[in-house]
């Protein structure tokens, strides 16, 4: 493929998805949360009453769902049979079982397919847990973002989510399948010191020195 991506990874409240959004506007790519593919299965098997420690029935589910990702302006889109699940993405109930619904490899298989079709028609910056990892492993551009705890912990009361945060971190980093790690090639950017800007800034000179 001609096209390229910008793999940002890191746990919850690290500043990855700020710093994405704001890279993917300054360069004029397509920002892609793959967080959100993973939330809106999880809210889908939810909203069906689907056992989520029963990985059959899991599957079972996930085989009968249509998943339809694109792109709104600069912006990834999900839909799971024809419902964007919107503000719902996020709610508490999805913040304590997505973890446990992506740690099933087939859910993982099924997304990271879809989230490499982005590269069939767009350059993108595609942050999540596993993209320079498992996504895109041979792409030169990787960026782990991290944050100190006590600046994390402000960051989860700003974005409205206290409790789970600290489960989800330790569940998505021992997972089996895809864990959350540095990827191979990757630099790691702190932002606990950092402003959004001068994050960008940071986050350009080391995509550069990649390039
Ligand atoms: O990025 P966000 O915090 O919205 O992701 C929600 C959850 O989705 C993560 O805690 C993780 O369990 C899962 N996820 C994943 N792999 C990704 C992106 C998200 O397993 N690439």
């Amino acid at each position: 493929s001609s096209h390229f991506a910008i793999a940002i990874d890191g746990p919850a409240a690290s500043g990855k998805s700020t710093l994405a959004r704001e890279l993917a506007r300054r360069l004029g790519l397509v920002m892609v949360n793959s967080g959100a593919m993973y939330r809106a299965v999880t809210w889908r098997l939810i909203e069906d009453g689907v056992d989520l420690s029963n990985e059959t029935a899991v599957v079972s589910a996930l085989e009968a769902m249509e998943i339809d990702c694109g792109v709104d302006g600069l912006s990834s889109t999900v839909s799971i049979d024809g419902v964007d699940p919107g503000e719902a993405l996020r709610s508490e109930q999805v913040n304590g079982k997505v973890s446990q619904v992506s740690a099933v490899p087939a859910v993982r298989e099924r997304l990271v397919a879809l989230q490499r079709d982005y590269l069939k028609t767009a350059d993108v910056v595609m942050e999540g847990r596993d993209i320079g990892t498992v996504v895109f492993p041979d792409s030169p551009y990787k960026i782990y973002v991290d944050a100190d705890e006590a600046v994390r912990a402000q960051r989860r009361v700003a974005i409205g989510e206290v409790d789970s945060v600290a489960d989800r971190d330790r569940d998505d980093s021992q997972r089996k399948t895809a864990p959350l790690k540095v990827a191979e090639g990757a630099v790691i950017l702190d932002t606990s010191d950092h402003t959004i800007e001068s994050g960008v800034d940071a986050a350009l000179e080391i995509l550069r020195s990649q390039g």
